[in-house]
């Protein structure tokens, strides 16, 4: 499937979770068994080119995307976690979101030192919950150079906020 016709399966709510947001909305794309292979299948793509050896993804839609590519490439897969969710100690981050904040937790042994991580969510907007998501995983010893997206919300910024950070971004669409 093309491009376009990924960006087709997305759904735009109108008013969610704030008036005026334009909330693009993934559900349908990933009940579409061929959009949602083919989309994982490019993330998987773009992630095996950057030489991934372990899969990150934010909660919770990051889990989604992320744990299927990791599942294609056969790399293991480190979930950053909201507050409060990990049973063992944690390093956490504290971020803003495009409407709101939360916390950012994880394992700071989920990762051996210097393993090159991906991280995968199904949307950037401002960018801080990636910049979290990459702080934490510099913080646990990854390295983290590339960071894939579904659906990069533009004019937001995210992204060039993550470049700043010495990490490349793809995503499937904007
Ligand atoms: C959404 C989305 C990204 C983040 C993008 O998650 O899945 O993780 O916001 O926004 P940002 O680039 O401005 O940080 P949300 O926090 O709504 O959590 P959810 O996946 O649990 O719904
Ligand atoms: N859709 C989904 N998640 C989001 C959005 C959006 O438009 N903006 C910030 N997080």
């Amino acid at each position: 499937m093309s491009p376009d016709d990924l960006k087709a399966l997305v759904r735009t709510v109108p008013d969610f979770p704030a008036q005026g947001v334009q909330f693009r909305d993934i559900t349908t794309l990933i009940a579409h068994g061929e959009g949602f292979a083919a989309a994982v299948e490019h993330l998987a793509g773009w992630a095996q080119a950057a030489g991934a050896e372990a899969v990150a993804g934010m909660e919770a839609r990051g889990f989604i995307f992320g744990a299927a590519v990791a599942v294609r490439l056969g790399v293991g897969f480190v979930p950053i976690r909201k507050r409060g969710k990990l049973p063992v100690a944690t390093i956490g981050i504290d971020y803003a979101l495009e409407y709101g904040s939360d916390r950012l937790e994880m394992d700071p042994d989920a990762i051996a030192p210097g393993r090159n991580v991906v991280v995968i969510d199904d949307l950037i907007a401002t960018g801080g919950t990636a910049l979290a998501a990459v702080e934490l995983l510099r913080k646990a010893g990854a390295r983290v150079d590339h960071a894939l997206f579904a659906i990069d919300l533009h004019d937001l910024g995210g992204a060039n906020r993550l470049r700043a950070a010495g990490v490349a971004v793809e995503a499937l669409m904007d």
